[in-house]
């Protein structure tokens, strides 16, 4: 049997959308987006993202999508056989370390949220006043026991998933947990937007405030736009070499930035309404989600229900994600280093374990082990955000955008045999001069702060 024959793919179109939807919508859509929103704008804030989930993100999407396509191998692989005599191959070092760099610290929030609903589900939750809950949230990531068995916990769950293999497990997860998602998100909306003066949390959401946006808010939202939409670390290289080669990929792009922002949208849409309804204040940035929500919840009727729903949809979101980033070291160790699957899911399981459980431990006993001000899940966070999404996207952007043969991007872009000369133009260009310069002011943005 071919090489090719015997790689895994994806089942079907649906499935192959509903993986990478998976890995867009995540902790950023449910838990950033909203209070980003929140703190730069509302409407102007919104405006900016949408503008770069056009102009950046759906053509960094494409370039990640032609170069994994094209080759149906892992990024270093893909890069080898897309240009054989350069030393281009050896940035896949860097995706699959920054992969497991985010998965690290990112594992951190999900144990956050699997203790969440497992004190919802216990009724452990409920019960205590808005002051209280900061410290309820204090003492948990306070606690290493706790901080550390949770992500541990959340990762054997994100492990075994992997090792049911591309089909099974991941693409098998994504299209249970993904319509599902949605399904909890339209309930919760229609509650939220039924609240008594829900009016003035869609005000506060979609009302454009220019004068708070800002610079910062401008870099905020270009920022947030790669975070969510899991670019610049083959993340989507890897998921789209299990793609079949008849899919129309420009579409599947457009449809998977399309539903991640939706569901940001619609997760402000059931944040604020409420948030506003019960008095309470807006602006509380990331604690937003692990503070203020279960008050809010338990004064719902029904807050039960209301919290763990919430809480299970956190956990599809943010596991969907996590299988992603377990993805591309898993893909990059079996098809480079011939391991099985099963090896190469221990070794990645190990090493995210260690350094996952070292991110937790940050926020107790080792909270003195700081890096320029930064503990060491502030520093994964930084360093994973910042550096590799953002680096490894210029690079993408980049190498497709200027040096990859034309005829491979007009191949993968094609539908039925023809490619339209606007997708190609739009994708290309915004590669060469948008994505570049758009990365560097972030870049220099951050580093400059
Ligand atoms: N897109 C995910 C989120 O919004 C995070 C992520 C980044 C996932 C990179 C995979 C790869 O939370």
């Amino acid at each position: 049997m071919s090489e090719i024959k015997q790689r895994a793919s994806f089942g079907t179109r649906m499935g192959a959308i509903a993986a990478s939807v998976g890995s867009a919508v995540g902790l950023g859509n449910i838990w950033r987006f909203p209070y980003q929103a929140g703190e730069n704008g509302g409407g102007a804030y919104i405006l900016v993202y949408l503008l770069c989930v056009v102009l950046l993100g759906i053509p960094v999407i494409m370039s990640e999508f032609v170069i994994g396509r094209s080759t149906h191998k892992n990024m270093k692989g893909a890069l080898r056989q897309l240009s054989p005599k350069s030393k281009v191959h050896h940035f896949a070092y860097f995706c699959v370390i920054g992969s497991i760099v985010i998965c690290s610290f990112y594992s951190v929030v999900c144990g956050w949220v699997i203790e969440y609903l497992y004190q919802a589900a216990t009724g452990t939750l409920a019960g205590h006043t808005p002051a209280e809950y900061s410290q309820v949230f204090k003492d948990f990531v306070g606690s290493p026991v706790r901080g550390v068995t949770w992500t541990v916990l959340f990762l054997v769950i994100n492990f075994a998933v992997m090792l049911l293999g591309v089909r099974r497990g991941v693409e098998g997860v994504s299209r249970v947990m993904m319509p599902l998602l949605f399904v909890i998100l339209i309930v919760f909306c229609v509650n939220s937007l039924m609240l008594p003066g829900s009016h003035k949390g869609l005000e506060f959401l979609f009302s454009p405030d220019f004068a708070a946006l800002g610079w910062d808010g401008v870099v905020d939202a270009m920022g947030q736009a790669f975070m969510s939409l899991s670019l610049g670390i083959a993340a989507l290289v890897t998921y789209s070499s299990y793609f079949s080669d008849d899919s129309p990929l420009m579409k599947d792009a457009v449809t998977i930035a399309s539903l991640d922002t939706l569901v940001a949208l619609l997760a402000g849409v059931v944040i604020f309404p409420a948030v506003f309804s019960f008095g309470f204040e807006p602006a509380a940035g990331p604690e937003l989600v692990f503070e203020v929500l279960p008050s809010v919840f338990y004064q719902m009727t029904g807050g039960y229900w209301w919290a763990i729903l919430f809480f299970v949809l956190l956990f599809f979101a943010s596991l969907t994600s996590t299988i992603s980033l377990s993805e591309i070291p898993i893909t990059f160790l079996t098809e480079e280093f011939k391991m099985s699957r099963a090896f190469a899911t221990l070794l990645c399981a190990v090493v995210v374990i260690v350094l996952a459980a070292l991110c937790a431990l940050s926020f107790n006993v080792l909270s003195g082990a700081t890096v320029a001000g930064m503990n060491i899940f502030s520093l994964f966070d930084y360093v994973g955000s910042n550096v590799f999404m953002l680096l490894g996207g210029l690079f993408t952007a980049i190498y497709v955008g200027w040096f990859l043969h034309k005829q491979v991007i007009m191949d993968q872009l094609a539908v039925r045999g023809r490619t339209s000369s606007f997708d190609y133009n739009y994708v290309v260009q915004c590669l060469r001069f948008f994505a570049p310069v758009a990365i560097l002011i972030i870049l220099y943005y951050y580093v400059t702060a």
